[in-house]
């Protein structure tokens, strides 16, 4: 059974689909493009179909219907996207109020189009709520970072959330947890960083803010049971990262400097 469909009197021969298969599992041949038997090992990336100019080549693995034209007018100029990516902001002040769940599914489904390692999109997401639930989880990466990590500021952070302040989740109203495959941890955890960025990015275009949970994920990677315990996991699956997020209670004005560019080349 073929996996690509070819419509012949809408393909130009450019040879675009055989030039951007991952796995080199299509060739040119006289009558336009053939499919060779590593199609097999095709990584169902999409590619073939969405570079074709004529619309004419469809891969069942990956059809042409679930596929969305881009919208020119909808393009951003080089100081739009600069802008944008600049004026992302780790959120660290949260308004208390829930999101609700519509908003969190939207925001992680700009996540799952995140770039995965051989298109493996294997994280999924797992989001806490409630300050009880989100406070033991705060306890737990208060004590590793006390008793096991060697952290120097911990009787600081730990006389902040004696007071009600929360020093690791920053008392945002969800955390999100990537989980990934337990196997694969190591590739999960590169492609949970991808997923995550995708969904810090797009947070306040729909008036969201977000933080990395990084201590949090530390913890989780060392493998803390009391935290792990609290996560409550599925046997399988290991955190692969960590994203607070809720409503912003503070606007920025301006955008922030960084170190200057350090660039060396091999020439
Ligand atoms: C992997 C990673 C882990 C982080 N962990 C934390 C954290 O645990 N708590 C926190 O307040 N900020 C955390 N941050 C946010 C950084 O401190 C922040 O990105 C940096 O100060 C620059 O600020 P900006 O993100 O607003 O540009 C983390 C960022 C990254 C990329």
């Amino acid at each position: 059974m073929p996996i690509l469909q070819i419509e012949q009197t809408k393909c130009i021969q450019c040879g675009a689909c055989a030039a951007v298969c991952p796995i080199a599992a299509i060739t040119i041949g006289e009558s336009g493009p053939k499919e060779e038997a590593n199609i097999e090992f095709c990584i169902h990336c999409g590619h073939c179909v969405a570079v074709c100019p004529n619309a004419a080549l469809d891969n069942q693995e990956s059809t042409l219907k679930n596929q969305v034209k881009i919208q020119k007018e909808l393009s951003w100029d080089a100081e739009q996207a600069s802008q944008f990516l600049r004026s992302r902001r780790s959120i660290r002040n949260y308004r208390p109020e829930q999101v609700p769940k519509e908003k969190l599914l939207q925001l992680l489904d700009v996540a799952r189009f995140a770039p995965t390692g051989g298109n493996s999109q294997g994280i999924s997401f797992r989001v806490i709520s409630g300050q009880e639930n989100l406070h033991k989880l705060t306890a737990a990466t208060l004590d590793w970072l006390r008793q096991e990590a060697g952290f120097g500021n911990t009787d600081r952070f730990i006389q902040a959330f004696n007071e009600g302040k929360d020093p690791i989740l920053r008392n945002a109203p969800h955390l999100i947890v990537a989980l990934c495959c337990r196997e694969f941890a190591e590739i999960g955890r590169s492609n949970a960083a991808f997923s995550l960025a995708y969904a810090e990015l797009f947070a306040p275009t729909i008036g969201l803010g977000t933080c990395w949970a990084g201590f949090l994920q530390h913890c989780a990677f060392s493998g803390y049971a009391p935290l792990l315990g609290a996560l409550n996991l599925p046997a399988d699956l290991t955190v692969a990262g960590a994203l607070m997020v809720g409503y912003p209670l503070f606007r920025y004005h301006r955008l922030v400097d960084r170190n200057p560019l350090k660039v060396s080349w091999n020439e």
